[in-house]
């Protein structure tokens, strides 16, 4: 009688742990992926925004004259489009480079006529527009 009684309160206790083991080691709501990303080591997303970081470096190196040129002012310069100054026309450039280059550079910034601000070249820096400027007028020399 006392051994039945041992064995029920021995499957009892079992049962009790069981039920209680879930709540006690109960993990935050997921999938197994969600808990894994929600671990991970910081360093991984620190390692992936200095990739990012390094491809916006070399996006950020500064165009030459010759490709912001190429890109953008070769569209009205080379044919002469609208009365723009043609690429290489010393004639032409003369008259202009004797403004000098800090006029030059205030119509290329601001647009003159119909040549619009920054030669259409939004995104370029002063430096690359200057760049630009400095090789039209050597090839117009
Ligand atoms: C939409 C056509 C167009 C584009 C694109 C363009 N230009 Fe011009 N550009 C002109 C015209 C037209 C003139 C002549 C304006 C005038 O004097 O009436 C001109 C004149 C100039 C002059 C002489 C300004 C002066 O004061 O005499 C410079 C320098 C120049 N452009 C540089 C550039 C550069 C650099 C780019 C590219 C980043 C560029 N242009 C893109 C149309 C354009």
């Amino acid at each position: 009688m006392r051994r039945n009684i041992l064995i029920a309160s021995t499957i009892a206790c079992t049962f009790i742990v069981a039920l209680l083991t879930p709540s006690v080691y109960s993990v935050p709501p997921g999938t197994d992926d969600q808990i894994r990303d929600r671990l991970a080591p910081l360093g991984s997303v620190t390692r992936a925004a200095a990739v990012l970081q390094s491809a916006v470096d070399v996006s950020a190196e500064p165009l030459s004259g010759e490709a912001v040129y190429d890109q953008f002012c070769s569209v009205c310069h080379t044919a002469g489009v609208a009365g723009a100054p043609k690429f290489a026309d010393n004639a032409v450039w003369e008259p202009r480079i004797a403004k000098g280059m800090e006029v030059l550079m205030n119509s290329t910034l601001y647009g003159i006529n119909a040549m619009p601000a920054r030669g259409g070249c939004i995104d370029c820096s002063d430096d690359e527009l200057n760049n630009a400027v400095v090789y039209m007028l050597d090839a117009a020399k």
